[in-house]
Order: C-alpha cells, then sequence, then structure tokens
C-alpha cells in the first residue's frame, strides 16, 4: 500500500485506556498509519471502550451507531478495544455488523495483524485473556511523546473483585511489571525531559506481591525516588486494604513523593463496606487516613463514592456523610451504583429506587462542593510550586498542578511549560485555583 494512512482513536474510560491508546498508536505505526485528529480523514478509526457503570457502556453503542451512515459513504476501518470489547468479544461483531474488527484488553499486540486481516475484508475478535508477564513488555514504548509529565503502567489487572465491580472481569488477573523495567523507562523518560511520573494499576499498593523476589510497591517508590532529574512521584489508584506501614513512611521520607493519595472509601458504613467486599472497616479506613495524615501534614486525600448500592439504608447513606467530613476529602468523584454483568452484587436484593440513588447522589455531591470550596480557599495567599503542563484551555493562561494535585491557572510565558515555578495563589474556584507567577525555580 503507497501513501500515508491514518489512524483516529477515541477513548473513553480510566487512564489506563488512554495509555493503551498510545500503545495502539505506537503500535499501529508500525503499520504506516499516522495518527489524525480528524476522524472524517481517518482509514482506521479505533474505539478505546470502557464499561464499568452501564451508562459508559450505552455511550459506546451511541458512538458505534453514527458510523452506520459514515461507512456507506466512504471507505475507512472500525476497530472497537477495551472494556466494552473484552465483555462482548464477538457479540459485538454481530450487534454492530458495520464493525471490523474487536479486541479485547490483553490482545493489543494481535492488532497490526487483525488489521492487515481487516485490510483484506475479514472480521475477526480476539479477546482471550494471556496471563503471563510477557504481554506488559511487548509494548513500543512512547519515549517520543513529548512533555514533562508521564504515566508509567507498573500493574495491570486486579484480583480484588470489590462485589459491584466488572474491572476484574474485563482487565483479568493482576500481574506486576518487572521493577527494572519501569525503572530502566523512567530513566529514559527522564532523559527526554520527563520530570513527574504517574505510576499506574489498578491497584498499584499490592504491586508485586504476586510475583516472587519482586520488590513491594514502597521499594518501587524508593527506587524510582533515587532516579536523578525525576522531581515528582505520584501514583493511582490505591486500594485502601493494601495501604502498608512501609508505603505510609514513603510519604514522612521521599520529599520527590507528592502530597496527594487517590484513596476511594466507596462508603460509610461497615455492612455496606463488607457488602461490597472491600476488606477493610470504617475504623481501619480512618486509621490510615489518620496515619498518612501523620506521615506527611497536609496531604491532600480524593476518593471515591459509591451511593444506591443494594440494601443501603438511610442510616448507611449517613454514615457515608459523615465518614467524607471525617476524611475532609480535597475532591471525590461520586458514582449512583450501576448493576454489572457477572458481579455478585447484580445479584444482591435490595435495590435501592433511582429516584433515592439520586437524591444522596446530590446530597453527596453538595457536601462535597462545600468541602472543596472551603479547601481551595484555604491556599490563597499561599505560595506553591507548580510543575508548568501547558496552555489553559482558553489559551490566555498557564496550568499546571501543585504538589498536591491541585490545578492552578496562571499568567506566564509558554516558554514555562514543562518547568517547575512558584506561584502564589490569589484565588479559589469550585475546580481550580488562580495564583501569579513569583519567582522560576
Ligand atoms: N481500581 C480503581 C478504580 C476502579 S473503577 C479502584 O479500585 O479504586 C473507578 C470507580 O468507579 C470505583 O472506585 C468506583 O467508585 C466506581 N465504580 C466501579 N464499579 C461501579 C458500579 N458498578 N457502579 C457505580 N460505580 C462503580
Ligand atoms: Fe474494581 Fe475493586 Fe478492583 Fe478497584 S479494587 S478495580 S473497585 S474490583
Ligand atoms: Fe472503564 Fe475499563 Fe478503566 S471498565 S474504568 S476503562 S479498566
Amino acid at each position: 500500500m503507497t501513501g500515508e494512512k491514518l489512524l483516529y482513536i477515541e477513548t473513553f474510560g480510566c487512564q489506563m485506556n488512554v495509555s493503551d491508546s498510545e500503545k495502539v498508536a505506537a503500535l499501529l505505526k508500525s503499520e504506516g498509519y499516522a495518527p489524525t485528529a480528524d476522524s472524517s480523514a481517518a482509514d482506521l478509526i479505533i474505539v478505546n471502550t470502557c464499561s464499568v457503570r452501564e451508562k459508559a457502556e450505552h455511550k459506546v453503542y451511541s458512538y458505534l451507531g453514527r458510523f452506520r451512515g459514515l461507512k456507506r459513504e466512504r471507505r475507512f476501518l472500525l476497530g472497537v478495544g477495551g472494556c466494552v470489547a473484552q465483555q462482548e468479544g464477538e457479540r459485538l461483531l454481530k450487534r454492530v455488523p458495520w464493525l471490523d474488527l474487536v479486541f479485547g484488553t490483553h490482545n493489543l499486540h494481535l492488532l497490526p495483524e487483525m488489521v492487515r486481516a481487516a485490510e483484506q475484508g475479514e472480521r475477526r475478535a480476539a479477546v482471550d485473556f494471556i496471563d503471563n508477564e510477557t504481554r506488559l513488555d511487548l509494548f513500543p514504548r512512547a519515549d517520543e511523546a513529548g512533555g514533562a509529565t508521564r504515566f508509567v503502567t507498573v500493574m495491570q489487572g486486579c484480583d480484588n473483585f470489590c462485589s459491584y465491580c466488572i474491572v476484574p472481569y474485563v482487565r483479568g488477573r493482576e500481574i506486576s511489571r518487572r521493577s527494572a523495567e519501569i525503572v530502566e523507562e523512567i530513566r529514559n523518560a527522564v532523559a527526554a525531559g520527563v520530570r513527574e511520573v504517574t505510576l499506574l494499576g489498578q491497584n498499584v499498593n499490592s504491586y508485586g506481591l504476586k510475583t516472587p523476589g519482586e520488590l513491594t510497591f514502597a521499594g518501587l517508590l524508593r527506587e524510582i525516588s533515587a532516579i536523578d532529574g525525576l522531581e515528582r512521584i505520584r501514583f493511582t489508584t490505591s486500594h485502601p486494604k493494601d495501604i502498608s506501614p512501609d508505603l505510609i513512611a514513603c510519604f514522612a521520607e521521599l520529599p520527590k513523593l507528592c502530597a496527594h493519595i487517590h484513596l476511594p472509601a466507596q462508603a460509610g458504613s461497615d455492612i455496606i463496606l463488607e457488602r461490597m467486599n472491600r476488606g477493610y472497616s470504617r475504623q481501619e479506613y480512618l486509621a490510615k487516613v489518620a496515619a498518612l495524615k501523620a506521615a506527611r501534614p497536609g496531604i491532600q486525600i480524593t476518593g471515591d463514592i459509591i451511593v444506591g448500592f443494594p440494601g443501603e439504608t438511610e442510616d448507611d447513606f449517613l454514615q457515608t456523610l459523615s465518614l467524607m467530613e471525617e476524611v475532609r476529602y480535597t475532591d471525590i468523584f461520586s458514582f449512583a451504583y450501576s448493576p454489572r454483568p457477572e458481579t455478585a452484587a447484580a445479584a444482591f436484593a435490595g435495590r435501592v429506587a433511582r429516584k433515592e440513588t439520586q437524591e444522596r447522589l446530590d446530597r453527596v455531591q453538595e457536601l462535597q462542593r462545600d468541602m472543596t470550596i472551603e479547601r481551595h480557599a484555604g491556599f490563597v495567599g499561599t505560595c506553591q510550586a507548580v510543575l508548568v503542563e501547558g496552555m489553559s484551555k482558553r489559551g490566555d493562561q498557564l496550568y499546571g498542578r501543585t504538589d498536591g494535585n491541585l490545578i492552578v491557572n496562571f499568567a506566564g510565558d509558554p516558554a514555562l511549560i514543562g518547568s517547575l515555578v512558584d506561584v502564589r495563589i490569589t484565588r479559589g474556584y469550585p475546580n481550580s485555583l488562580l495564583g501569579e507567577l513569583t519567582t522560576v525555580q
């Protein structure tokens, strides 16, 4: 085939999908596909999907629907990857007849071959799990991607089986990547200008625990922290049950480790936590939060909350609100419970009415909005080290993040993108801070 072919990728879902989309782009580059931001010019469109809640899954089908007519107008290939692909497999090819290929969360490496087959008119679905470590090492590293911040996958999959969650079914068993490989990737990234890394996994705290001879997550953090030229380390997501005293100690010991942790509680009532199969009690969760705050005063804590879980009473719900107040989260993501195929909770009795669930969600969001505004106001007058990530959406200001992961907008020279600067905070908004540049560090 002559001439350049164009690839458009649409990504739904979490950071894991964003990271997989980067790998897809890198893999298909060697097949002659260059990235485009214009789907109407693409020869191949890949949709990377999320199925964590019903709504996310519906969004995928309505998105795919729009290509039906377009397929009659011009020739292009349409592929679906990610968690809905994993969940549905062959069924997706039947349900969406204008679809050319389906690849699951463990099958990225098969894409070049599948795309070649699709170019010949063959429709394939590949969704087998490959439970070995090699697949983590198959991917070309995206060293060419610029920027001062980088996500680095350290583990994949999840073995926790929270009773509401589809992730263990669509991402497979937990596998940790080799620490030597992770450290090498970060060294190379730092040499290419990266100053901050975010270590990525469904449950990073259990890193290495099932791999004989491997470092623990705390051990991995210490190794990464020793890399010269790297300024900041973040990680996401943490499961509260696997936060070890050694990991908490890292927040006291390692200045490069940022003062922020995303630590989803999901609920505040012991009965609900038990039924969610979360593996910790309210008291255990709060004790870990207190230990984190003691290890790193000023640490920003964010989390996830689910309301309307089967059997959740008004009293259970009030305990979620009181937990939020005790932790005083900087911010949270909050969700209405959504039953998912294969999960244990989908068969639980005591479904909470939609109206009730929505009302609880509103109350959670109202409480959090007030706490977030108060937190943001507390920063006014302080000076924060900010890693400048780019131009704000309006294009007239720079934006970056504080050590505690708050977004700050401020006026400044675009040449500062990629550097750490000092910013005095002048105003707090519900979603961000406003500031002014003081000195360049
Ligand atoms: N591995 C991460 C993220 C999982 S998905 C973790 O364990 O924290 C992100 C969030 O989606 C979860 O924390 C949970 O709050 C929410 N979620 C997952 N399944 C859900 C469901 N069935 N209904 C509503 N929210 C759900
Ligand atoms: Fe889902 Fe629980 Fe695993 Fe998070 S820890 S991905 S909520 S099963
Ligand atoms: Fe969604 Fe899959 Fe991530 S279900 S949240 S894209 S792991």
